[in-house]
């Protein structure tokens, strides 16, 4: 038997003294498309960070392909809320970023790009893309190096809803030519529905897995099915679920309030 493509069992990440997760286990097998959605604040992100290498400072035991993660792998891409791209590189330069000087002549670079529709934008800058054309080059990015999982941590939130559905099918499309397993944050439980084949509902405080909804409906998948709507109904009731059931109830104490947050009080 095959191990699962991610073993997460992580018992605590603790921020100052303030434990954000609490016991969180799952499981991802190669080619599942999994997504997190949970109330802002849950450990979400800090959860996709730890995955990807960013964060080693928590207990439990994360592996990729039986290896802990590593900063920098090539198994293991990252999508963001905003494109992130390099204003001073071209489009191609941007998405074979990761292959060094040589990266942008890598031919997979044109064939990413046309895949995304950006055939045409390879010499262009970021600043001559619109936001949905960007997070397309950025999807181009994330799978420059062919990982085998990819991260996305809201990628979608900042374009409009059109672009959206079209980002979303071509998310899909790509993944499935690649064959790449998907670990999606997403706040859109209509989104969450219709790309996952399972959905993992977080709650906070601390931040720990509440539930889970196996959509089981087969692709390509028709977003006005009723079905879906049933399985955005049961996201959202583990959701108000986990919203009632804090562990912790107690408020930050001032020193817990995280550093950021308290600068920002400074500023306004
Ligand atoms: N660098 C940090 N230092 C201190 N606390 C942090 C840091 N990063 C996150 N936190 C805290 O950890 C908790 C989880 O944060 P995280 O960003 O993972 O939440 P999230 O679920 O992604 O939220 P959102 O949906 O708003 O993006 C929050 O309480 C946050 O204040
Ligand atoms: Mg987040």
């Amino acid at each position: 038997m095959t191990r699962p493509l991610l073993e997460l069992a992580i018992e605590a990440k603790h921020f100052n003294r303030h434990r954000v997760i609490d016991q969180l286990d799952f499981r991802l097998e190669r080619g599942q498309i999994a997504s997190l959605v949970g109330p802002s604040g849950c450990g979400k992100s800090t959860l996709l960070r730890i995955v990807a290498g960013l964060d080693t400072a928590y207990q439990g035991e994360v592996r990729i392909k039986g290896q802990p993660p590593r900063l920098h792998s090539r198994e293991v891409g990252f999508i963001f809320q905003e494109p992130r791209l390099l204003p001073w590189l071209t489009v191609a330069e941007n998405v074979g970023f990761d292959g060094g000087k040589a990266g942008a002549r890598d031919p997979r670079v044109l064939e990413l790009l046309a895949e995304v529709g950006l055939s045409d934008f390879a010499q262009a800058y970021p600043k001559q893309l619109s936001g949905g054309m960007a997070q397309r080059a950025a999807i181009a990015r994330g799978l420059f190096t062919q990982p085998a999982l990819l991260l996305l941590d809201e990628p979608f939130s900042a374009v409009d809803a059109f672009t959206r559905m079209r980002l979303q099918d071509l998310l899909l499309s790509v993944a499935a030519r690649h064959q790449t397993t998907l670990l999606l944050v997403t706040h859109d439980v209509n989104e969450a529905a219709y790309l996952s084949d399972r959905v993992i509902v977080m709650a906070s405080r601390p931040g720990r897995i509440s539930g889970e909804v196996e959509v089981a409906l087969p692709r390509a998948r028709d977003r006005r099915d009723p079905a879906l709507a049933r399985y955005e109904a049961e996201i959202l009731t583990l959701l108000d679920d986990g919203e009632t059931s804090f562990r912790d109830p107690v408020p930050l104490t001032a020193n817990e309030i995280p550093l950021e947050f308290s600068r920002l009080a400074f500023a306004v």
